[in-house]
């Protein structure tokens, strides 16, 4: 008997998305590698543990594995980034035949995806960078997935895709074609960034809240939740609330965790990406230096701001939400920006529209924001430039000029929702420095500087110091 799609790495992830495609009916070949005394029988082990992979075929043997396909063989990966993906390309290659497709399902970096797609176009097998967010949940129960290749490899693929998807409140699946090249592990990356800034917006307004304002985790638990029962709808404030009510016999959770942030390596490729196309990605840049910073320095050691008077700041919780609001806006905004760029110059043609639908179910950053942005993201300027869109941001933007304030002389950092209020006065402002910047460029290296009225291509050079 053969199989219809093989996997390959049974870690988190491969696991929940056999488990997922065995449960809508598609019959599997699981490969594991075998690793003496560390990963043995690997994919036997899941075959046991898991009922619905009862029918599944389990291999070490990666010719075996191939020999177990149907033709045209359908094979998804679920690996590290980077070497290893390369390494079990190579040692699939002699099984395949032209026609057969290798699904890059990991979080691999966007170049890496199109270096490989050119070598295996060359050999005229399929190949396609799928992104793949939901987690460990997500990949089982229906997770948001990102393609991109050619569309004829998206074409093999998109009947087992869809079944295993989730389906967003409109009733599509949360699965689709978004480009060409490295596009769909290019989006991946770049929902990523959004999910670190999303993710860094809420501890900041979880330590306004709990060390500014005094509140409990039960207190703010139930904030949030009104938040998100009213108007947000958003997955990481929800599993934030759990978070925040998780007890056990001894005591929260959350105050056995130390307060040190892990990374991986998408929200530092989202601000290199943004950085080489001069694009301002300050609210990733923000949340990526926080985990950083939460590493502190011992230079720093025996050092503290002490706040002035002692005494819960003077705060609304229903300014907090504005600030929550407006945070979210200019942090999406920011990275669609990104997307519809770097589109344009890799000719990937990637709908926003599109994957605003696609990131409106299964993924981490799902949330009823994306369905409210999408009909602003025809236009270059998003939802700035819809009246009652910026009358609502004007005015929630004061709350966070006001939270700012609040917390100056506190020792809580605001990184996120400073970069977003920064970066909406400065695209904003009448007019800026960057005059003072021009002048001095020009005085201590003659670079010169464009006068007010002129022609963008006539530089001036002024004599400084005649
Ligand atoms: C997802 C997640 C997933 C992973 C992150 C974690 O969409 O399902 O984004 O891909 O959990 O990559 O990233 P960090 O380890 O960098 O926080």
């Amino acid at each position: 008997m053969k199989t219809a799609i093989g996997i390959i790495g049974l870690g988190v992830m491969g696991t929940s998305i056999s488990r997922n495609l065995a449960r809508n009916g598609f019959s599997l070949s699981l490969y594991n590698r075998f690793v003496k005394g560390v990963e043995e029988d690997v994919a036997q082990k899941k075959i046991n543990q898991y009922e619905e992979l009862e029918s599944a075929l389990p291999f070490e043997d990666l010719k075996l594995f191939a020999d177990s396909l149907t033709s045209p063989k359908k094979i998804l990966l679920n690996l590290t980034a980077g070497a290893a993906v390369d390494h079990i390309i190579d040692q699939l290659l002699p099984f395949l035949t032209p026609g057969d497709l290798i699904i890059d399902g990991g979080n691999s970096h966007f170049t890496d995806t199109e270096n490989r797609l050119n070598r295996l176009q060359s050999k005229q097998i399929f190949f396609m960078g799928l992104g793949i967010s939901g987690g460990e949940a997500g990949a089982l129960h229906g997770p948001s997935l990102m393609a991109g290749g050619s569309e004829d490899a998206y074409a093999l693929s998109e009947n087992f895709l869809k079944e295993m998807a989730a389906t967003t409140a409109e009733g599509e699946k949360a699965c689709d074609y978004v480009g060409s090249g490295g596009a769909g592990h290019f989006v991946k990356m770049v929902h990523n960034a959004i999910e670190y800034a999303e993710m860094q917006i809420i501890a900041e307004l979880f330590e306004v809240m709990h060390k500014g304002m005094r509140m409990g985790y039960t207190e703010i638990a139930a904030v949030f939740e009104q938040w998100n029962k009213n108007e947000f709808d958003a997955y990481l404030l929800d599993i934030t609330i759990k978070i925040l009510k998780t007890k056990d016999e001894k005591g929260y959770v959350l105050d056995r965790i130390l307060d040190k942030a892990s990374y991986n390596q998408t929200g530092s490729w989202t601000l290199i990406a943004g950085i080489k196309d001069f694009h301002s990605c300050s609210m990733v840049a923000a949340a990526l230096f926080s985990r950083f910073n939460s590493n502190r320095s011992k230079a720093f050691k025996g050092l503290s701001i002490t706040q002035q008077e002692d005494v819960p700041l003077k705060l609304e919780v229903d300014q907090l939400r504005a600030v929550f609001r407006f945070t979210r806006t200019v942090n999406h905004y920011q990275h669609f920006r990104l997307v519809e760029e770097m589109s344009e110059k890799a000719g990937w043609n990637i709908d926003l529209q599109k994957l605003c639908s696609l990131w409106s179910a299964g993924c981490i950053i799902k949330s009823k924001l994306l369905v409210q942005l999408s009909p602003f993201l025809e236009n270059r300027l998003g939802p700035f430039f819809d009246p009652q869109y910026l009358n609502q941001l004007n005015s929630d933007r004061s709350s966070v000029a006001t939270l700012i304030t609040e917390t100056a002389n506190t020792e809580i950092p605001l990184p996120c929702i400073s970069a977003a209020h920064t970066y909406y006065k400065q695209m904003t402002q009448r007019k800026s420095s960057a005059n003072i910047i021009q002048a001095q460029r020009d005085f201590f290296g003659a670079h010169g500087f464009q006068i007010i009225g002129g022609n963008p291509g006539d530089l001036h050079h002024y004599p400084w110091e005649r």
